[in-house]
């Protein structure tokens, strides 16, 4: 790759400099531009692989810069530096197509990062292949694959929403290997399975003997995903003192580990997800409005199954051929009757339910084709569940305790078992937190 040529608009000399300077010393030629006149037919002139504007110009807006680049000249990464304490613009720069910010003043490692990555969007022979892929034929899934390839290409916070087992991991790690940053770490973590007095030190690290058994430094997860992405799952369940910790990592793309004075300068993309409402939740007060606003920059909404019952079919057989391949047998291929019932099936489980069970259909299944009675479809109907529980009733002699018990088992085994053991899904069939099922769990001791 020839040496690569960015643009910088800034009407402060000593800005300038430095950026210039900086840039040199990375083997980046760069071209300077006093306003927003200026630059544009700077952008008309020739293309640049990169392009750092101020904010605040003297003949209009950065803001202005970002929007022509994004109309004229899309490929070319745009980052904003924005003026200090001043989170909404940077906000606002990354959701009109902003690639990135820097906020005031300006360090020096903040801006190598920034550059750093957006070099590597253009320099190709990085790439790496994603090892999979998103599958399904219709409209609202075509629309998400078209969404990770535009978002791969920026650092804009993303929050992915959806039901359980919709894919949001998936698309969380496709935007990354997409992106710049696929060669560095994608680190996914569960804040729902963190205790929470273990939480600051397992997101930032601590210094040895900064607290009873801190037995040496420890790295936490953001250094861990540094240059790559951190994935926060869940994030619904982060307690608010994190909630407070988490914005301000964000803002300031810094760390502190706990028991450390100085602050770590950090350059990692945070995508998260959850599938509960976080609107209600900042009505309830229990959810950060502020935090909300930061990680939301771009929203995703994953699709139910439900939503997009035509992709039942392609993904079914994508799963037998993967399960096959997995177990060393030829894949077995679906009857039209097997393929009209499972789309006709509701998933509550979504994606991870039909994978688990075309995996249970397989194992129990000899020969060529699968057929409809091949399938063992769960009774979720909810007459069903009625009148089991009202024989159960009828049935019942004993303590009432110990009847309770045995239902409360009963419900959480099936619902593992419908989740093929992901305690987090589990927890969601039934309607309750990942902790209180975990803790069920141990204490009704379930395998
Ligand atoms: N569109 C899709 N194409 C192929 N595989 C998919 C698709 N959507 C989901 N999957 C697969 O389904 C399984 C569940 O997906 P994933 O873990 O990403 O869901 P999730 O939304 O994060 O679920 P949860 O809320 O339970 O954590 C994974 O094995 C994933 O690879
Ligand atoms: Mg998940």
């Amino acid at each position: 790759m020839s040496e690569p040529v960015a643009l910088i608009i800034d009407d402060e000399q000593d800005l300038l400099s430095l950026l210039s300077i900086t840039l040199r010393r990375m083997g980046v030629e760069s071209h300077k531009a006093g306003n927003v006149a200026e630059a544009k037919s700077q952008l008309d002139r020739r293309s640049f692989d990169l392009c750092l504007t101020d904010l605040r110009l003297p003949d209009g807006s950065g803001m202005e810069i970002v929007k022509y680049i994004q109309d004229n000249y899309s490929e070319t990464p745009v980052a904003v530096i924005t003026a200090f304490g001043d989170p909404k613009t940077a906000v606002e720069a990354l959701k009109l197509g902003a690639f990135d910010y820097i906020a005031k003043p300006i360090e020096v490692e903040q801006l190598k990062a920034i550059i750093e990555s957006s070099i590597r969007l253009g320099d190709t022979s990085q790439s790496i292949e994603p090892a999979r892929t998103l599958l399904g034929e219709s409209e609202e899934i075509n629309k998400i694959r078209a969404l990770i390839n535009k978002v791969a290409r920026n650092q804009a916070p993303v929050h992915i929403h959806g039901e359980t087992g919709t894919g949001k991991e998936l698309i969380a790690r496709l935007i990354h290997e997409h992106g710049p940053r696929a060669s560095n770490p994608f680190v996914a973590v569960n804040c729902g399975a963190i205790p929470s007095e273990l939480m600051e030190s397992e997101f930032f690290g601590h210094k040895k003997g900064s607290f009873t058994g801190a037995f040496s430094d420890k790295k936490g997860l953001f250094e861990a995903a540094n240059g790559g992405t951190l994935f926060l799952d869940e994030i619904a369940e982060l307690p608010q003192d994190l909630q407070v910790k988490l914005l301000r990592t964000i803002q300031e793309k810094t760390v502190r580990p706990v028991g450390e004075v100085t602050e770590r300068a950090i350059d990692v993309r945070i995508i998260s997800a959850t599938h509960k409402d976080l609107q209600e939740m900042i009505e309830k007060d229990q959810f950060r409005e502020d935090l909300y606003y930061r990680v939301n920059v771009i929203p995703i909404s994953a699709p139910s199954l439900g939503e997009r019952p035509d992709d039942i079919p392609v993904l079914a057989e994508h799963f037998l051929k993967l399960i096959s391949e997995k177990i060393g047998v030829e894949a077995p291929t679906l009857t039209s009757e097997a393929l009209k019932m499972l789309a006709g099936h509701q998933f509550p489980g979504n994606v991870r339910e039909l994978e688990n069970l075309l995996e249970r259909t397989l194992a129990l299944h000899e020969g060529k084709t699968i057929d409809a009675e091949d399938i063992d479809l769960p009774q979720v109907s909810r007459s069903n569940k009625g009148t089991s529980e009202a024989a159960s009733v009828a049935a019942m002699d004993g303590p009432i305790e110990e009847h309770l018990v045995r239902i409360e088992r009963k419900l959480i085994t099936d619902a593992l078992k419908r989740s093929g053991g992901n305690i987090t899904q589990a927890a969601e069939l039934l309607g309750t937190t990942f902790r209180s099922l975990r803790y069920k769990i141990k204490k009704l001791e379930i395998e």
